[in-house]
């Protein structure tokens, strides 16, 4: 598909941050986060500590973070989503911290009990080598017995949502016009933005690898973690090769 570019290209997420909460207007925030605290109230006997990856505007942060309560740290490879992410976080007076941080190369001071990194954070990384370093910095920052949950989206998902993904919309100066295109042999899916930011016009290309379960296992399977669930979409029934979502829980085993 070609789309007319406007304006001066960007990374993505930095002239999309802007407007990124009117673009996830649809998403449901609460019961994600009510969905997770579950899985890792499941999965770890006494959870205190969260980090979060690939939090963007803070959004899951601010719905997770009351329900443990938890001690609660979240990061983004994003300066421009981690900014807006700590305005909502202080205007709402919540106890989070927030650091700029690449999610494949990242360490932390003080382990924590549980990791999540959630809607697509995953998919942005195209090449498995990238996924291996995530898993391994994952690991490298959890207490014995610690979880990290996180998710990904399939093949079948692209192939049945790509259209979900034209449309527009505005909100107070930002608008944004977004198309996609799954390509089916390389499952690459690529969403293009023609932003305007007050009087600016941007583009930004974003592009995701639909990963198969299997690929994800095996990458899995290469790492001392121990795969704790795979659940398909927002259920507990093990996912399959239908499953449009994913939502593993891995363990670091004690010792
Ligand atoms: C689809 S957004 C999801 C944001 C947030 N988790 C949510 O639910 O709204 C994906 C996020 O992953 C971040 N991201 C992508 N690749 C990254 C990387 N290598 N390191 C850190 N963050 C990354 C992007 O900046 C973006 O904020």
């Amino acid at each position: 598909m070609r789309v007319r570019r406007r304006g001066k290209t960007t990374l993505p997420y930095t002239a999309l941050a802007a407007g990124y909460d009117a673009v996830m207007a649809h998403v449901d925030y609460d019961a994600w986060a009510l969905y997770a605290h579950i899985l890792i109230q499941e999965h770890h006997t006494d959870p205190q500590s969260v980090l979060e990856l690939g939090c963007g505007t803070g959004s899951l942060a601010l719905a997770l973070q009351p329900r443990g309560p938890y001690r609660y740290r979240a990061t983004d490879g994003s300066a421009e989503m981690i900014e807006i992410a700590r305005r909502k976080a202080e205007l709402e007076g919540f106890p989070l911290t927030f650091d700029v941080a690449d999610f494949t190369d990242f360490q932390v001071d003080d382990p924590v009990d549980a990791i999540v990194l959630l809607y697509d954070g995953l998919n942005y990384l195209l090449e498995e080598e990238q996924v291996s370093r995530l898993l391994r910095c994952a690991y490298e920052a959890l207490r014995p017995d610690g979880v990290f949950l996180f998710d990904q989206t399939t093949p079948i998902n692209s192939l049945n949502n790509a259209d979900f993904f034209e449309d527009e919309g505005r909100a107070r100066n930002f608008t944004y016009v977004r198309h996609s295109h799954y390509d089916e042999a390389t499952r690459r899916h690529t969403t293009m933005f023609n932003l305007t930011v007050g009087s600016e016009k941007f583009y930004e290309q974003h592009v995701q690898r639909a990963y198969t379960l299997g690929e994800v296992r095996a990458l899995i399977q290469a790492t001392p973690f121990v795969e704790a669930a795979a659940y398909s979409d927002f259920t507990r029934n093990p996912a399959t090769d239908a499953s449009e979502r994913i939502h593993w829980i891995v363990r670091r085993p004690a010792g």
